[in-house]
């Protein structure tokens, strides 16, 4: 089974993540976590090029191709073998998040993006997609009241670019119905858990 979580900013998917891994290692599964941009020491390398502070005047196609890029040496070198050996594997972001930031947030448009990623995956798609869904201006408080993480180029655009992302997630749910489930982010971390953990186990015994 190949899990995704996507969601904005400051959204707790990580520490929803965490929790998620640790449980289902006491049911006795193998579970591969691992996350988007990176995964792998090639796509590390890309991730490190792509979220760079100095490269705030890299295109946007040219950020796409980079996150694609980053994909196709994750999927082929980690995802897909992980998969075969049986185990299951939780992906922090994952094609969604092409979708909604550069294909929504930066305008590119989904479709685009859908196709370039066409190339890069194959139409290897996730079994089940989180999306952990909260208001922008609650994440980024979120973030801000949490020191301890590094904020990153990203985290640093305007409001209304995470207003875009969310309301591209939330089409793409739509979308895409049968593989996705929307988590309420905006309650305590624990019923965020809660929520997320559910729908797991339901489609494990399906
Ligand atoms: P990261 O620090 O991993 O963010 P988070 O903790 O919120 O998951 O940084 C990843 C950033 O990259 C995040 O802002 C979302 C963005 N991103 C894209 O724009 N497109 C993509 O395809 C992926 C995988 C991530």
């Amino acid at each position: 089974m190949f899990i995704t979580f996507e969601g904005g900013e400051g959204s707790g998917k990580s520490t929803a993540i965490k929790k998620i891994v640790e449980t289902l290692q006491k049911e006795g599964y193998e579970v591969v976590l691992t996350r988007e941009p990176g995964g792998t020491p090639i796509s590390e390398e890309i991730r490190n090029v792509i979220l760079d502070k100095k490269n705030t005047n890299m295109d946007p196609r040219t950020e796409a191709l980079l996150y694609a890029a980053s994909r196709r040496q994750h999927i082929v070198e980690k995802i897909i073998p992980a998969l075969k050996e049986g185990k299951i594997v939780l992906c922090d972001r994952y094609l969604d998040s092409s979708l909604a930031y550069q294909g929504g947030a930066r305008g590119l448009g989904v479709d685009k993006i859908l196709e370039v990623n066409q190339y890069a995956t194959d139409g290897f798609e996730p079994d089940l997609t989180l999306l952990f869904d909260i208001e922008p201006e609650k994440g980024l408080a979120r973030i801000a009241a949490n020191a301890g993480r590094e904020v990153n180029r990203l985290d640093l655009e305007k409001i209304q670019f995470h207003h875009d992302v969310r309301n591209a997630f939330l089409g793409l749910a739509k979308r895409f119905p049968q593989r996705y489930f929307i988590v309420d982010a905006s309650k305590s971390i624990e019923e965020v858990f809660n929520q997320a953990m559910n729908e797991i186990e339901r489609r494990l015994h399906k």
